[in-house]
């Protein structure tokens, strides 16, 4: 198979950063409040979110473009979640995205609105400009809900809140796999069945896309936990060592490196297998999940 999958992500990642640089810009008043979310949303970031809703939405024939409006509404919720996750209160992180944090530079209370108008703006993207034949009522509500479960306390919230509650103490693997389903997990299942759903999948592809985002998410997560332990801060653009010292409930912590590292092998296996009834329409989701197995950052 030779699918170029540098050329398909980079097209999809520049696609994705100019919607983006263009929502918010010129910031209107407050303008150190949209200067916050402007620096946050095009600080880089690899975008895989949208790049996998593009993605399974392109299995059904379609092109991805088509569905950027969405595919940005994920990437602002995923980047609320980075400014917070970043807090003084929570990971107090001062490095993201090759960057200082957002709250470094515009100070916490601005960090926190910058994330509340980036989850709020989102909801209004995914919104605007009505029903369109392309996009019926009914079509946006779905993704509405997917997206709104997804990053809630059902979803990557209450994962959020786990891992918080979970520092510093003795935790099990059960735990551990709570919190990487929902913090993480959900918002990449989200990105794929919101794919799907906009390509109008039927019942069998849209789960067999839902077990796909699943196995992808969870093992995102273990591969970021190890790559907190192995990797490099330049590389990664925040810094590495930082679930250690919180004494963070980590897969590699609670299970060991070896152990998380099959983990994650396996679970990318299971992906490629979930995949197999697309054949060749699925090569650019099959990349992906290597790639999510085999990054360095
Ligand atoms: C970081 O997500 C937070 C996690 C869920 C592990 P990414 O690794 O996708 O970060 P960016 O968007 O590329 O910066
Ligand atoms: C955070 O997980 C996941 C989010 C919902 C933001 P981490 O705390 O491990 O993410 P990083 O390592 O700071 O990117
Ligand atoms: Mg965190
Ligand atoms: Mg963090
Ligand atoms: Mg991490």
């Amino acid at each position: 198979m030779d699918f170029d999958l540098s050329a398909y992500l980079l097209a999809r990642k520049q696609w994705v950063d100019e919607a983006l640089a263009a929502f918010f810009t010129p910031p209107s008043p407050p303008e150190k409040l949209f200067e916050a979310m402007i620096y946050s949303l095009t600080a880089g970031g690899k975008r895989i979110r949208p790049i996998l809703m593009m993605a399974a939405y392109e299995i059904f024939g379609k092109n991805g473009r088509d569905i950027l409006p969405f595919a940005c509404a994920m990437e602002m919720v995923h980047t609320y979640s980075l400014i917070h996750d970043d807090l003084p209160a929570m990971d107090d992180d001062d490095l993201r995205r090759g960057k200082p944090t957002c709250h470094k530079v515009f100070g916490d209370a601005m960090a926190i609105l910058a994330g509340d108008g980036l989850l709020t703006e989102a909801f209004a993207l995914l919104t605007r400009d009505g029903t369109t034949p392309e996009w019926p009522a009914e079509t946006r509500l779905r993704v509405v809900r997917e997206l709104a479960q997804a990053a809630g306390a059902g979803g990557m919230v209450g994962g959020q809140a786990m891992d918080i509650l979970s520092e510093h103490q003795p935790v099990d693997l059960e735990t551990v796999r709570f919190i990487h389903t929902h913090k993480t997990g959900a918002m990449i299942r989200a990105a794929v069945r919101i794919g799907a759903i906009l390509g109008n999948a039927d019942t069998d592809s849209l789960d067999a896309l839902t077990r796909y985002g699943e196995k992808i998410g969870m093992a995102f997560q273990i591969v970021d936990d190890i790559l907190d332990v192995e990797g490099d801060t330049a590389v990664l653009g925040k810094a590495a060592g930082a679930d250690d010292k919180l004494e963070k409930a980590t897969y590699p912590h609670v299970a060991g490196m070896e152990a998380a590292k099959k983990e994650a092998r396996q679970l990318i296996a299971a992906a490629h297998q979930s995949l197999e009834g697309f054949g060749e329409k699925a090569a650019p989701l099959n990349a992906i999940a290597d790639l999510i197995l085999e990054r360095n950052a």
